[in-house]
């Protein structure tokens, strides 16, 4: 996809990155040409081809915001994220790790390596393990921050695992995810700071800008990617629909 630039920050030719202005009612990204904020806009690190880039901007900054920005995720806090295995969580373990927390993450057995490969430092098997029996080992006082990033209905004791004073943050998903009131209510009666983080467009390009240089840097690396056509969309939303793709599908719409 190429943006075209109107703007003084940036020249024609610029290798640029953004997740469009997608989610404003604006155009998305399945397209050689879309139109994006100046403040949703960020250059490319020389090292990350288009493919590549193209990974990188909504998973990274839904993850960032909600850990960052909304959650304030701190040094030495024990955090669980939950869903550590697709787009978004393999960001999300990276950059908590990256900040200094204690990481847990959950997935499937097939994606267990993958996740000690990231080094988090308890990777719980959904299939094989109870979470919250393996959360009460691993941390008996509670976790400070839960991030979850399946969607409510599939981790329904959430809030048990967090201590009071802690944090537990959802990503809207697309599917149900249950009483948004009701969630946040209890929370609240255990002391614990509840938040419904969906991508927004607060610093964007700032966001963007510290994780190119992260990942410039190699202090974090794009989680693995597949590239499809975008004659395979079909396909590759087959793929995403069946929960269980590993790092992040990227359609390829023109040869550049
Ligand atoms: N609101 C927003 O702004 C926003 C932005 C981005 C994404 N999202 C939503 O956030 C969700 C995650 O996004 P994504 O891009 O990371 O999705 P994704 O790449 O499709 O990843 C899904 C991952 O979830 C894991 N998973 C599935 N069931 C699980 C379970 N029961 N327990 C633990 N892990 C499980 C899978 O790992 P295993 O195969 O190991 O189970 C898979 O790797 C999606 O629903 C997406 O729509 C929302």
């Amino acid at each position: 996809m190429y943006a075209m630039i109107i703007t003084s920050d940036f020249k024609p030719g610029d290798r640029v990155f953004t997740p469009t202005n997608h989610g404003q009612g604006g155009q998305g990204s399945y397209a050689q040409f879309t139109l994006a904020n100046q403040d949703r806009v960020a250059r490319i690190p020389d090292s990350l081809g288009f493919e590549q880039a193209a990974a990188l901007p909504v998973a990274a900054l839904t993850a960032w915001q909600a850990l960052f920005d909304r959650g304030g995720l701190v040094a030495g806090q024990t955090v669980l994220i939950h869903g550590g295995a697709g787009g978004l969580g393999g960001f999300a373990v990276q950059f908590a790790r990256w900040a200094g927390a204690r990481v847990a993450a959950t997935c499937s057995t097939a994606n267990v390596e993958y996740l000690q490969g990231l080094g988090v430092a308890r990777v719980i098997d959904y299939r094989r393990e109870d979470i919250s029996q393996a959360i009460h080992a691993w941390e008996p006082q509670g976790l400070d921050f839960l991030l979850d990033a399946v969607g409510v209905s599939t981790l329904p004791d959430a809030l048990d695992l967090v201590k009071s004073g802690g944090t537990l943050v959802s990503i809207p998903t697309l599917v149900d995810d249950g009483d948004f009131a009701a969630a946040a209510a209890a929370a609240q009666a255990k002391g614990v700071t509840r938040i419904f983080s969906t991508m927004s467009d607060s610093n964007c390009a700032a966001n963007l800008r510290t994780i190119a240089a992260l990942l410039a840097d190699g202090k974090i690396a794009l989680p693995p990617i597949r590239v499809l056509p975008l004659t395979e969309a079909a396909e590759a939303h087959r793929i995403i629909q069946s929960g269980h793709n590993r790092g992040k599908l990227v359609l390829k719409v023109a040869d550049l």
